[in-house]
């Protein structure tokens, strides 16, 4: 899979896509994270610029419509994408289901958002999805881009080391993750539970599923009522 994200502060994505199960992917060739730099498409020269005031007064500063359509129209020359995602505040909510989906495609390209907001042309005429990855608001797309990319990449096959570990994921079959434990068996009088230490494996799937169906009811009881 392919992933480019254009960025306007592309440094703020290089230690979460340069370490772990990420830098691992890429090294592999699993997955191919290419981070662009918004600025490299401005048509200033000079500053580099690419912001502008908004039309309606007092609202911020907002991203230009020539470099980010420009910048676009270029990625979009060498390959075809599955989806052009801008990030934002007021887009859909990511959860594991958008990531899931997202990790069957195969080239994707990641738009940060930035100040106020880009012009509504760019949205209107070459966004094919708005994400938000919860309700507050970051100082701009890339920290939701990094996100995005991390719980999108690490599903991909051979991403993970324990190729079967993104199954017994929270939220991946509706239910949080039940509690884990390692050795030793006992710390300071804290006991990890018999049942674990019983080696009946058909009582510790049992004692797992209870687990989590308790931890969801008490923590995420809307995740039991989700269809
Ligand atoms: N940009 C600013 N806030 C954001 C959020 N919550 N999700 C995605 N992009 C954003």
């Amino acid at each position: 899979m392919r992933i480019d994200i254009l960025a306007v502060i592309p440094e703020l994505l290089d230690s979460p896509l340069n370490n772990s199960i990420i830098k691992r992917a890429q090294e592999s060739k699993t997955a191919e994270i290419y981070v662009h730099n918004l600025r490299d498409y401005s048509d200033d020269e000079k500053y580099r610029r690419i912001d502008d005031y908004s039309y309606s007064a007092g609202a911020g500063m907002v991203l230009k419509v020539e470099p980010v359509f420009k910048a676009i129209t270029h990625l979009k020359s060498q390959r075809t994408y599955d989806e052009i995602i801008y990030t934002s505040p007021d887009g859909e909510q990511f959860n594991q289901k958008s990531a899931n989906q997202l990790s069957t495609l195969k080239n994707i390209l990641i738009l940060c958002g930035h100040y106020k907001g880009i012009d509504q042309r760019i949205r209107d005429h070459l966004i094919t999805r708005e994400i938000s990855i919860g309700d507050y608001v970051l100082t701009g797309g890339e920290l939701a881009a990094a996100v995005m990319t991390d719980s999108i990449v690490r599903l991909l096959p051979g991403g993970m080391g324990d190729e079967t570990s993104a199954l017994t994921d929270s939220f991946q079959d509706g239910l949080l993750a039940p509690p884990v434990y390692t050795r030793p068996a006992e710390f300071n009088g804290w006991k990890v539970p018999d049942v674990l230490l019983s080696g009946n494996d058909a009582a510790i799937e049992e004692w797992k599923m209870d687990q989590a169906f308790a931890r969801t009811k008490k923590l995420r009881p809307d995740l039991l009522n989700d269809e």
